[in-house]
């Protein structure tokens, strides 16, 4: 038999390249993520529970990425997710939400902190605009009182189709934060915010769909209720979804793919994880729109202890985007990123981009609160198929898991973890893509298509990886 060598990350380096950049702000870091989406930077983050929802998805499109909400939720909960993410930062809100005028004070706080928005517009049986009820309208309300005695009458409105400069006008005129759009019967129509026309002047390069709102993307499973989920999230208008499935070159991924494509033609699909070109080439002849590849790379896989399975990152990487190449399916690398200097080795490898687990998690935006531990704050980050996530999606199945429940019917591939606590993701992204865009002047490229075009990779010894951290000095 025949063995081939693997390589990954730190088995190699990338050999610079006479350069002509003279600022990274030359540099491009667009990209496609899949057949059709497009992304002004390679980064995606993972479809786990430990790192994103809609609080992370928002803030990877803000700044040119995308975030993949993760399945672990009920079908409620995952829409209402992708709803928060398309509602932050959209142009104009379509569907405003709305509220009664007998409801109570205590239903509308309850209602806004369900949807995560610090307002909502009172209106009547047919949708007519009847006040505006903001946050620091309950704030101090008696919470059995009604709507309509705490809500503001006087609204400011504008018609459908105003433009945005008038209506940043109007806003900026009566000091407002919110204007309804109502027809000439009052009938609500639309919503534009003072902070979404904010954060669209402060975020230029922010991934948008064609109504101008946040990209997000939402993973389903491939058994179950993964039909009626898919459905659900296309009608919140998930930009794409993921076929999440740990070992995707199989049948159970394929015949998924296949009856997705089938249903609903115009979903953007991607599908993972394989790890060869023949698992590559099967999920596009299934007829994926993107391959996510990466099979126990993770930081918190034990995949490849447990089942002695897997092929190093960049040979798995390198393998599948040449099938990807042929067929124009973008390749994303996904797992055992750590540095932006492994981000770069996997785009020059052939990924169009990446998704990241460790590195997101333990910010501000990925789920879950911050644990002490010996005066330093963490926050847990933990695999999917980890013994904790299994049994907490067995326990969201049934209602509890039980004593009796044998631990052995469950073999975890993952483990939990902790991972630092490190503020806001933004600082994390503009690291990376710091990095990454120095990484493109080094190999003398100024886009990622030039790189892929001019990388040339050297092997390392065991001596130069050696060489290649900081030695012969004590960090502080
Ligand atoms: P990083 O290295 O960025 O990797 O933390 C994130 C990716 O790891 C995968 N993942 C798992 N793989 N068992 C595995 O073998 C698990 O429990 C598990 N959970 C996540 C996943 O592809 C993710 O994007």
């Amino acid at each position: 038999m025949d063995i081939r060598e693997g390589l990954t990350f730190d088995d190699v380096l990338l050999v610079p390249k006479y350069s002509n950049i003279t600022s990274r702000s030359q540099t491009s870091l667009a990209t496609k993520m899949s057949r059709n989406i497009s992304l002004n930077i390679p980064l995606v983050s993972a479809n786990m529970d430990t790192v994103t929802e809609s609080a992370m998805a928002v803030v990877m499109a803000r700044e040119g990425g995308i975030g993949i909400i993760h399945r672990f939720l009920t079908i409620k909960e995952e829409v209402n997710e992708v709803l928060k993410t398309k509602r932050s930062g959209s142009v104009m809100i379509e569907k405003p939400y709305v509220i009664g005028p007998d409801q109570t004070v205590s239903e509308a706080i309850e209602y806004m902190q369900e949807k995560g928005v610090s307002g909502l517009l009172v209106a009547n049986g047919e949708l007519r605009l009847a006040g505006i009820l903001t946050s620091r309208d309950v704030q101090f309300a008696d919470s059995s009182h009604l709507v309509k005695d705490v809500m503001t009458k006087d609204v400011i409105t504008a018609k459908p189709g105003i433009s945005l400069d008038d209506a940043k006008d109007i806003l900026q005129k009566h000091r407002i934060e919110k204007l309804p759009l109502v027809d000439e019967k009052q009938v609500i129509k639309g919503l534009i915010t003072s902070k979404d026309i904010i954060e669209r002047e402060n975020f230029p390069s922010a991934s948008k769909d064609k109504k101008g709102r946040p990209l997000v993307g939402a993973a389903v499973g491939v058994k179950g209720d993964f039909m009626e989920r898919a459905e659900a999230l296309m009608e919140a208008e998930a930009d794409i979804i993921v076929v999440d499935i740990a070992h995707g070159h199989s049948e159970n991924a394929l015949s998924t793919v296949r009856h997705l494509k089938k249903a609903f033609p115009n979903c953007e699909l991607l599908a993972g994880n394989v790890a060869t070109a023949k698992g590559a080439e099967d999920l596009i002849k299934a007829g994926v729109d993107a391959i996510k590849v990466g099979v126990g790379s993770g930081s918190i896989c034990i995949t490849r202890v447990v089942t002695g399975s897997g092929v190093p990152q960049l040979t798995a990487v390198m393998d599948c985007a040449k099938v990807g190449k042929e067929y124009d399916i973008p390749i994303i690398s996904d797992g055992g990123t750590r540095t932006s200097g492994d981000v770069t080795k996997a785009l020059a490898a052939g990924a169009s981009s990446v998704m990241i687990g460790s590195l997101l998690g333990g910010t501000d935006e990925s789920p879950g609160s911050t644990i002490m531990k010996n005066g330093k704050r963490f926050k847990i980050y933990r695999g999917m198929a980890s013994l904790t996530a299994s049994l907490g999606r067995k326990s969201k199945e049934s209602g509890f898991v039980s004593l009796d429940d044998d631990l052995n019917d469950y073999v975890a591939e993952g483990v939990e973890a902790m991972v630092p606590y490190k503020g806001s993701v933004t600082d994390i992204i503009k690291q990376l893509t710091g990095g990454i865009r120095s990484g493109l002047s080094y190999c003398g490229a100024h886009n990622i298509q030039q790189m892929q075009e001019n990388a040339e990779f050297i092997k390392m010894s065991p001596a130069g990886f050696v060489e290649s951290q900081p030695h012969d000095v004590s960090l502080m």
